[in-house]
Formats: structure tokens, C-alpha cells, sequence
């Protein structure tokens, strides 16, 4: 193999593969898990090489009833419904997909980050099966799952710029192959979900609180109260939303103090006005980053969203139109699949099976696993779970 054809990526997988001592299966059948947050999810994924991936099932089985009365996630509460879960949420995702255990080539598993609970009772369902089933062991991250997602949905070729947006993480990533990822920039406390979620608990509205937070605004003024637009005015891709939660509470405090409560359009322009903040923070610094992405990869003009906050519809938008005006490409998947599921977990440990990796009954669970592994952590470990 000469040196040139060794730069192909065709090229640098058979030569990987071959180092690996791997094979190749033309057509891959990859059951997935997905238990770290607060969804309990099983899916079938199926590719044949140099085909558009196919979903034969993505089941997601909710625990939104479970935490309603504490205002947030309750990490044991999690992960006994997970561990009650994840059987039924696997047989089902079997039988829809119409296959059999034994039609599967690999079983993948988010092995982190996440509530460390959950992560293990997947991880821990996930050797059982490989081991009853004499079946490849994958572990994924949970956050590759979400960053190769657009790959899945849209057979988006490497690099691209990818912003991950969700409850726990925000962080923008040039995503190189399965597991190459570099972090450019990210929160440097609160992820944006969160601040969705604090800002629904603070004016009553239900869990999860992005999505009654984006119906609630739609009835909003947004220019009514001035919400901060924190970090704007410093260089780079880093990104803050703790002072917003807190403009809000203040908000929230001083409409209350001048009329004795809210009305229902005082909670919607809180909402409208909150939500243009974030979408304005995270429209400005994505297009600082990909200033940054585009100056190392101008042949690859291609920004991807993924994650739980990527199905606000005002904030697609927002970022399709910074991609739109510098000329890249957008991809954003469709909502069921912004929000944790398993058929990204089944789709990343298929790329990284390609690849030849394989996991043994040593795989362990991790509530820390940043993406990028030579940048610094930048976060604490929040209600949410651990953060990269
Ligand atoms: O990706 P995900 O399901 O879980 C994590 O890995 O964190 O994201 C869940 C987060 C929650 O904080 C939820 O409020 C937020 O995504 N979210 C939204 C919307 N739908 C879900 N935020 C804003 N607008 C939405 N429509
Ligand atoms: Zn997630």
C-alpha cells in the first residue's frame, strides 16, 4: 500500500482493521442501551458498508413521572427504574426491529458519563446479554453518541463542527472519526437544558423544562424584560448561563413584589425573553467557532447540532442561519432524536466496531468521560450528572 493510498480513509481502515486483526461484516446489526440520565432506551441499528444507516427500532422508555415531585432527577430513583426498565425496553426493541439476539453482531452500551446508577445498570444488562449470548461488548460514550448522531441521520462525512447541547453538556467539538473528537470551547457552568429546566421550575411549569419553556414563549413578548447575554463580550467559545438563571429569578421576584403574582403573559415573556438569550449566546459563539473550525478545515464547511436543547425550534433556527450566512452546511436530526436515545448509542458502537474495537466483561462505568481527552475538564459535577 503506498503512502498516498494510506491517506484514504478506505485506505486507513482496511490497514487498521488489518493491524487489529479485525473483520469487516458487510451488513452490521447493533442493539444499543442507553441508561444514563433519565431515559431508559434500547435500539436496533443496521448499516451495510457504504449504505445510509437504517433505525429498525429506537424504544425510550421516560422516568419524567417519577422525579415530578422533586424538581429534578433523583439519581437512585433512576437507576432502580432503569434496572426495572432496560429488559422490557431491549425485548422490545428486538421485536420491532423483527429480529433475534442471535441476529445481532455487537451489543453497545453507554458506559458514560452520566448517574453513575443508571450507567451501571446498563452496563451491568449489557454483559449479561454478551455473555448469554457469546456477543461482542461495546462500550460508548455517551457523548460521541450525540456528536456522531448527525452521521447516523445524515451520513455527514468527517470533520465537521458540532455543537452538543443538551441538560448536562455544551460543548463545541470538531468531530475527526468515531473517536477523535477536539473541544474548542464550552460552558463554564450551567449546560443550556439545565437553565431551561431551573427556569420552568422557577415559574411552574413541568419537567423537562425546555419543552414547556419553548410552547410557553410562543405566546411571548421578547423584548419585555432584558435578559443578560453573559460572555459576549469576551473572546473565544466559552459559554455561561448561570447568571441567567439568576436574571430570571430576580425577574420572576420583582413582578411578583409589583403585581402579588405572575399572569400568564408575565411567565410567557419571561420565557420568550430567556429563550433569545440563549439562542442569541449560542448563535454569537457558534459562529466564533466555526471562524475558528473554518480556518483549519475550509474543504469541510459543515456544522452539526446535537442534543436535547437542538429540538428548540427558535434555536435550529438561530444556528442554521450562522451557518447559512458563512456558506456551511447545517444539519440538525429530527427531534426523537435530539433527546438521549439508544439508536445513537447503537450507531457510535457501530462505528467504533468498524474500527475493530471491542469491549471484554472488564468494562467499567464511568460517571466522567470527556470526548476530547487532551483538554483540561471544565466542569463540576452538577444535579444533572457529571459534565465534560
Ligand atoms: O440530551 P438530553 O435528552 O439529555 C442529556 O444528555 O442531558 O437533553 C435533555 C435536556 C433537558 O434539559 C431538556 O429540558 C432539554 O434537553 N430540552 C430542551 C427542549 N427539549 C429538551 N431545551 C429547549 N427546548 C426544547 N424544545
Ligand atoms: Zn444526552
Amino acid at each position: 500500500m503506498s503512502g498516498i493510498e494510506r491517506d484514504t480513509p478506505e485506505c486507513y481502515l482496511r490497514h487498521h482493521l488489518h493491524a487489529t486483526g479485525a473483520t469487516m461484516a458487510h451488513t452490521l446489526t447493533i442493539l444499543g442501551l442507553e441508561s444514563s440520565c433519565d431515559d431508559t432506551a434500547a435500539a436496533v441499528v443496521r448499516q451495510t458498508n457504504g449504505a445510509p444507516a437504517q433505525i429498525l427500532s429506537s424504544v425510550v422508555a421516560g422516568q419524567t413521572e417519577l422525579h415530578a415531585g422533586f424538581g429534578g432527577v433523583v439519581p437512585e430513583i433512576a437507576a432502580r427504574a432503569h434496572t426495572e426498565k432496560l429488559d422490557h425496553s431491549v425485548e422490545a426493541a428486538l421485536a420491532l426491529a423483527g429480529v433475534t439476539l442471535s441476529d445481532i453482531d455487537a451489543i453497545a452500551v453507554t458506559a458514560g458519563p452520566g448517574l453513575i446508577g443508571g450507567v451501571l445498570a446498563g452496563v451491568m444488562c449489557a454483559k449479561g446479554l454478551a455473555a448469554g449470548s457469546g456477543k461482542p461488548l461495546i462500550g460508548v460514550n455517551h457523548l460521541a453518541g450525540h456528536a456522531l448522531t448527525p452521521r447516523l441521520t445524515d451520513d455527514l462525512a468527517f470533520p465537521y463542527l458540532m455543537l452538543l447541547v443538551s441538560g448536562g453538556h455544551c460543548q463545541f467539538l470538531i468531530a475527526h472519526g468515531p473517536d477523535h473528537f477536539t473541544r474548542l470551547g464550552g460552558t463554564i457552568d450551567d449546560a443550556p437544558g439545565e437553565a431551561f429546566d431551573k427556569t420552568a421550575k422557577l415559574l411552574g411549569l413541568p419537567q423537562p423544562g425546555g419543552p414547556a419553556v419553548e410552547r410557553t414563549a410562543k405566546a411571548g413578548e421578547v423584548n419585555r424584560f432584558a435578559f443578560p447575554r453573559p460572555l459576549l463580550d469576551r473572546p473565544g467559545c466559552d459559554m455561561s448561563f448561570s447568571g441567567l438563571k439568576t436574571a430570571l429569578l430576580r425577574t420572576r421576584d420583582g413582578v411578583v413584589a409589583e403585581k402579588g403574582g405572575l399572569s400568564e403573559q408575565d411567565r410567557a415573556d419571561m420565557c420568550a425573553g430567556f429563550q433569545a438569550a440563549v439562542s442569541d449566546v449560542l448563535a454569537e459563539k457558534s459562529r466564533r467557532a466555526l471562524s475558528v473550525y473554518l480556518n483549519d478545515h475550509p474543504q469541510t464547511p459543515a456544522f452539526a447540532v446535537a442534543g436535547g436543547v437542538a429540538a428548540n425550534q427558535r434555536i435550529r433556527a438561530a444556528l442554521e442561519q450562522v451557518a447559512d450566512s458563512m456558506g456551511v452546511r447545517f444539519t440538525a436530526p429530527p427531534l426523537a432524536l435530539c433527546t438521549d436515545n439508544a439508536a445513537m448509542i447503537a450507531w457510535a458502537g457501530l462505528e467504533r466496531f468498524r474500527l475493530g474495537h471491542r469491549d471484554d466483561m472488564t468494562l467499567s462505568a464511568r460517571p466522567r468521560w470527556p470526548l476530547d481527552k487532551l483538554s483540561p475538564t471544565m466542569l463540576g459535577s452538577g444535579k444533572r450528572g457529571a459534565k465534560a
